[in-house]
């Protein structure tokens, strides 16, 4: 019999990737593509959906030749795509209307400020989980109507779609389906969390005309057969990247935890069927739904800026020719020497969500080498998980013992160590390191039953490595009190 397999898409911020795994979930082939990201103005971000669409094109037949085989033996593709980011395009054309406006963009913080204190805004925060903040899609798509009111008309009429890069690549791949799944509409602030369908509250609030917004699914169960891309192949799952993780890292039950570490980073504590409302600063969000099951939702820490400081470094500031070389940069000194950055770029996420926030550099004097900017760089990282496992705990009751960690930045030795330094708690990362992919694969898979169940992906589970807590506790409290100082700073930028 020939051997069969999953393939997933994973549509991130910086890339998109095409991933072939076997049963056992060991990655067999990878093809990746980056896509450009267009600043036009500060705060600003923005992306080429087309482009990106082109880049699955490419990827897909690549994947496949890579792994030496054909259509045939795919069993189910999954997709994890990056959350928040918008879309809307032409039902009519499949067009796209303008670029796609990313998650860390900044551009609607005035209109944030003016609905922060509209009436209903609480009503909307409490039935969506979510703070009203730049980062969902929700203020997005109000702001890409108010510039436009012609476009309001049309989608009144359904004649322009909303989506997020899920629902585009599903329309992309079946030839014009309009679907989302429950993960990524709890990212737009239009979902009530409860219902699971979008609220008619949150719609009115924000403006936005139900006609233009896609059917919600499960997250593992199938969505159609794609006609492009992998001709024939059924779409078993789609999921945001984070949630993805969650899947991957086969974090099933109540009370287990990870963190991915890409442009940004996620901490997501699956909560299991019960929503956890938050009191320090997290999001409720929906984790992932098999079909003909009921949701199970985890509480969320985000931190907008973690991989994309690196790449700041690297590509503004020049100081580095590849991200690897903030690690040895960083070793050339034993300490950051006094300089803390706050990389508040996107305002400032979990547990603050100071959408008016910028970034500081603190503590420059002229002993400062850039060893030490590189330092300040990838602390920078650890203390911001410190900030949400700080809130994970408050809100949960419960200490988080060991954490859970996979993506790119985990590939750095030293940022890891000092994760575990200032988190006090052991750093632990699985053998598999793909874990968006894995985990959409895994849904994919499950949804066609090219896996049973999931306990048996939980046997795919291998530790690869461990970093144990070294700091001196008073270091850790005066380190950690500083940044805290630091951030502060980041607050009184604007306005
Ligand atoms: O919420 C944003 C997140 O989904 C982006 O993930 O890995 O593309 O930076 P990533």
């Amino acid at each position: 019999m020939t051997e069969r397999y999953v393939v997933a898409i994973d549509q991130g911020t910086t890339s998109t990737r095409c991933i072939v795994f076997d049963r056992r979930g060991r990655l067999v082939s990878l093809a990746q593509h980056e896509h450009k990201q267009y600043y036009p103005k500060p705060g600003w971000v923005e992306h080429d959906a087309a482009e990106i669409w082109r880049n699955v094109e490419k990827l897909a037949p690549e994947a496949l030749r890579n792994a030496g085989i054909t259509e045939d033996q795919v069993a189910a593709v999954g997709i994890a795509n990056q959350r928040e980011t918008t879309l809307l395009w032409e039902r009519d054309t499949g067009v796209p209307v303008g670029h796609a406006i990313v998650w860390q963009d900044t551009r609607t913080d005035d209109l944030v400020r003016d609905l922060l204190g509209a009436e209903g805004a609480k009503t909307v925060e409490h039935d969506s989980g979510l703070p009203i903040a730049t980062y969902f899609s929700g203020p997005r798509v109000r702001w890409m109507l108010d510039q436009r009111p012609e476009l309001r008309e049309r989608a009144e009429r359904g004649e322009i779609l909303f989506g997020t890069m899920e629902t585009w690549l599903i329309w992309k791949l079946t030839g014009g389906l309009h679907v989302t799944d429950v993960t990524n509409a709890s990212r737009t602030m239009l979902l009530d969390v409860h219902t699971l369908d979008w609220s008619p509250v949150a719609l009115e609030f924000f403006g936005i005309p139900r006609a233009m917004l896609p059917e919600i699914r499960p997250s593992v169960g199938v969505f159609g057969t794609a006609v492009a891309g992998f001709p024939g192949v059924r779409i078993g799952a789609a999921l945001g990247d984070q949630q993805a993780a969650l899947f991957g890292q086969t974090c099933f039950s109540p009370g287990e935890a990870k963190c991915t570490y890409g442009t940004g980073s996620f901490l997501l504590l699956n909560t299991g069927q019960e929503l956890v409302r938050s009191t320090h600063g997290l999001l409720s969000t929906v984790a992932y739904q098999i079909e003909g099951g009921q949701a199970a939702y985890a509480l969320e820490g985000s931190i907008a800026i973690t991989g994309s400081l690196v790449q700041w470094f690297r590509d503004q500031l020049e100081l580095i020719a590849s991200a690897p070389e903030i690690e040895t940069l960083a070793r050339t000194v034993a300490d950051n020497g006094g300089c803390y950055i706050v990389p508040a770029f996107s305002g400032l996420y979990a547990p603050y969500w100071r959408s008016e926030a910028r970034g500081v550099i603190v503590g420059l004097t002229s002993y400062i080498t850039k060893g030490h900017l590189a330092r300040a760089v990838l602390e920078a990282t650890a203390w911001q998980t410190r900030e949400v496992v700080d809130a994970m705990n408050a809100d949960s009751g419960l200490d988080l013992t060991t954490l859970r960690v996979d993506g790119g930045m985990t590939a750095d030795n030293l940022l890891m160590q000092s994760i575990a330094d200032v988190l006090d708690v052991p750093v632990v990362r699985p053998l598999a390191a793909e874990t968006v992919s894995l985990g959409a694969a895994y849904a994919a898979g499950l949804a066609v039953g090219y896996w049973p169940d999931l306990e048996g992906l939980r046997q795919n589970w291998h530790r690869a490595a461990q970093w144990l807590p070294t700091m001196d506790p008073q270091v850790r409290a005066t380190e950690y009190r500083n940044w805290q100082r630091a951030v502060e700073r980041t607050f009184d930028w604007t306005r």
